[in-house]
């Protein structure tokens, strides 16, 4: 039908429907448009595991796989294989009830994925009702939604021109776009989905896989094309080898081809690996695009932890349709590995991967005038000395103050789920370090609205509106003032941990490593990160700074009501019948009371439990009293 026809009959349709709702079915056309946006999206159980797949890289893997499996299911010896391209995208259920699409779910983690009905239904390629009658009536068919190259390009193209970051690669903005909360947006990326799989309540009539991608077909959904059957891998071989040829020409990624014991029957006998990969299957992966280029320059970049970021500068070369010109080289030692050298002629591949990778140098190519990469001894920005702790392979500069820093870190530190500064985003922070009036995070609280009027884009309501968010900020629970700070491996919720723990930014200060190492919840290596932040000269001084600013330095006692152990102090030590270690630190701490790991004399009492350590002889010796669960529980509920 002409699309004038279509428009005047869709009009037709929602006119009918919004007059009669009841005559409103699940597959009509109307819904693929787009119902309204959700505010989160809902777990979904899937019937059973959405399974992966195990890889082979070469036809020897190819071969092996088929021998262990023989092993298992003699019969396998005379099998035929189902060859289909692997398709690039995000994996999905699709759940259909008598034909009619009930529900569509993400993978996820392959148990619970995402409820995402409302926005399959706007993939023209999902059948909203199956095709013919003969499909089994409670089914779930599993597919891959993938980006075509072409609307992919576009959508890029779109977003250059509005000024938009472009996305990185289709794989991601397929999944990106299949969990948007407003499906208008899914409806416009031009999604397309190919089938590949059914799980069936019961029985069902098909003995082979190719039977079941011709049944997806008859009911109305697209199979990858180039599927093909063979009697064995020899024949195999061939058919992956061309279509690895073939790969430039499709409008889709495919990363390899999914070779299938066709047969049915033994695919349940051979079942399945650890729950997650069928034996009946394997992925034969293409090898990864690799292109070869000059190292012009290896540079070092500080992230915000302060972490030492090796990257390659590369004459620009293009690899899986993108150029590239930059690629990580992820830490010292692995330079020093692969013996790359700077002016060394390199492999590179972007391998699914978003930021491409150097695979190691082509010696052949070497004329003698490559100079080995010197890991340096002090950092590139502050000359401060580096650092490397035991046991980590990265390279710090232990300096918070360091001004390559000083973006991420201001950055991270403005953030919503830290000191959460609002308005003082990526471009002010940059606007803020370029016009020289930021050089760590406690500047911040320096900075006037006199100054901030001198700058671009700042009249007087934005400058007063930034200075009172940065001086509300200044009341941000100790905290979220310890996550800001940025300290390696203290992420949001560690640096709970420790405030609840300890209080008060001096208690934290003063405590050893193993202090810290005591907190339930945080090991040996965050311990020895934040006592190490706290034992640096510069970092101490940053702290008194944002003291002299007026920041909290108290975590406020979360729970407001009754507090029986306020002012008191316990040491837990041994295993208590009822209370495991972080059950035990949150009752005392929501009670007011504080916990230690050393005994002092100011220690209230300890909690003994059982198979004590040396601390219960220590603190006998002190004359500290002892106390068990049941005690500790009595003088917590006693006034609450
Ligand atoms: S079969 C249900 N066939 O690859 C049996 N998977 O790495 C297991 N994929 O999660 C999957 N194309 O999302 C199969 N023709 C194809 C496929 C394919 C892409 C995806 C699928 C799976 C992942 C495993």
């Amino acid at each position: 039908m002409s699309d004038t026809e279509w428009d005047r009959l869709f009009g037709e349709l929602k006119a009918i429907e919004n007059t009669h709702p009841e005559l409103r079915t699940m597959d009509s056309p109307t819904h693929r448009v787009g119902a309204e946006p959700a505010s989160a999206l809902v777990k979904h159980k899937h019937r059973s595991r959405m399974l992966s797949l195990g890889n082979a890289f070469d036809h020897d893997e190819l071969v092996a796989w088929k021998t262990r499996i023989e092993k298992l299911v003699s019969e396998v010896s005379e099998t035929a294989f189902q060859l289909e391209l692997k398709i690039d995208g995000a994996a999905v259920n699709l759940t259909y009830q008598d034909g009619l699409l009930i529900m569509a779910a993400t993978r996820g983690n392959g148990t619970i994925g995402e409820d995402i009905t409302t926005n399959a239904r706007t993939i023209p390629d999902v059948p909203l009702r199956l095709r013919g009658s003969d499909w089994p009536a409670s089914m779930e068919v599993r597919g891959e939604v993938y980006f075509p190259l072409d609307a992919f390009d576009r959508l890029n193209a779109t977003r250059e021109a509005a000024g938009e970051p472009r996305f990185a690669n289709p794989r991601n903005s397929a999944a990106g776009s299949l969990r948007q909360l407003d499906p208008k947006i899914t409806a416009q990326r031009g999604l397309r989905l190919f089938a590949f799989h059914i799980e069936t309540e019961g029985e069902h009539s098909f003995g082979t896989q190719h039977e079941v991608l011709d049944a997806l077909e008859t009911w109305g959904f697209c199979v990858a094309p180039h599927r093909q059957a063979v009697d064995n891998l020899d024949a195999a071989k061939l058919v992956i080898a061309d279509l690895e040829a073939k790969l430039p020409n499709l409008n889709f990624g495919a990363d390899g081809v999914v070779v299938k014991v066709d047969d049915l029957a033994l695919h349940e006998r051979l079942g399945v690996v650890g729950g997650r990969e069928p034996r009946w299957a394997v992925a034969r992966k293409f090898a990864p695009e690799v292109a070869i280029t000059q190292l012009r320059d290896i540079q070092i970049n500080v992230g915000r932890t302060g972490a030492l970021n090796p990257y390659a500068v590369l004459e620009p070369v293009e690899v899986t349709g993108v150029t590239v010109s930059h690629a990580t080289l992820h830490n010292f030692d692995l330079i020093a590995a692969k013996d790359i050298r700077v002016g060394d002629i390199v492999e590179v591949t972007r391998a699914g991967e978003v930021i491409p990778q150097i695979l190691g140098p082509l010696r052949e190519h070497r004329t003698g005038d490559e100079k080995p990469f010197l890991a340096p001894s002090h950092c590139p920005v502050c000359d401060t000395p580096v650092e490397k702790l035991d046991g980590e392979v990265m390279h710090y500069c232990p300096n918070a103050a360091c001004e390559g820093r000083v973006l991420e870190s201001l950055i991270h530190f403005a953030s919503r789920g830290a000191m959460d500064i609002r308005t003082l985003g990526e471009q002010r922070v940059a606007q803020l370090r370029d016009a020289g009036l930021v050089h760590d995070v406690a500047d911040v609280y320096q900075l006037t609205a006199e100054q901030l009027m001198e700058l671009e884009g700042f009249g007087e309501k934005a400058a007063t509106q930034l200075i009172s968010a940065i001086t509300a900020s200044k009341r941000q629970p100790f905290s979220l003032l310890l996550f800001a700070l940025g300290i390696r491996h203290v992420g949001a919720t560690v640096a709970t941990l420790l405030a609840r723990y300890f209080g008060t930014m001096d208690a934290l200060m003063l405590a050893s490593e193993e202090d810290i190492a005591a907190v339930e919840g945080v090991g040996p290596t965050i311990a020895s990160a934040v006592a190490h932040f706290f034992s640096v000269k510069s970092n101490q001084r940053l702290v008194e700074r944002l003291r002299d600013s007026g920041l909290d330095f108290d975590e406020p006692v979360t729970d407001s009501g009754a507090q029986p152990l306020a002012g008191q102090s316990f040491l837990v030590t041994g295993t208590l019948p009822n209370l495991s270690r972080s059950d035990v630190q949150q009752r005392i701490i929501d009670a007011g009371g504080k916990i230690t790991s050393s005994v002092s004399k100011k220690t209230t009492a300890i909690v003994v439990g059982d198979a004590p350590g040396s601390k219960l002889k220590r603190a006998q010796a002190l004359g500290i009293e002892t106390i068990d669960e049941s005690e500790l529980l009595r003088r917590i509920d006693a006034q609450s």
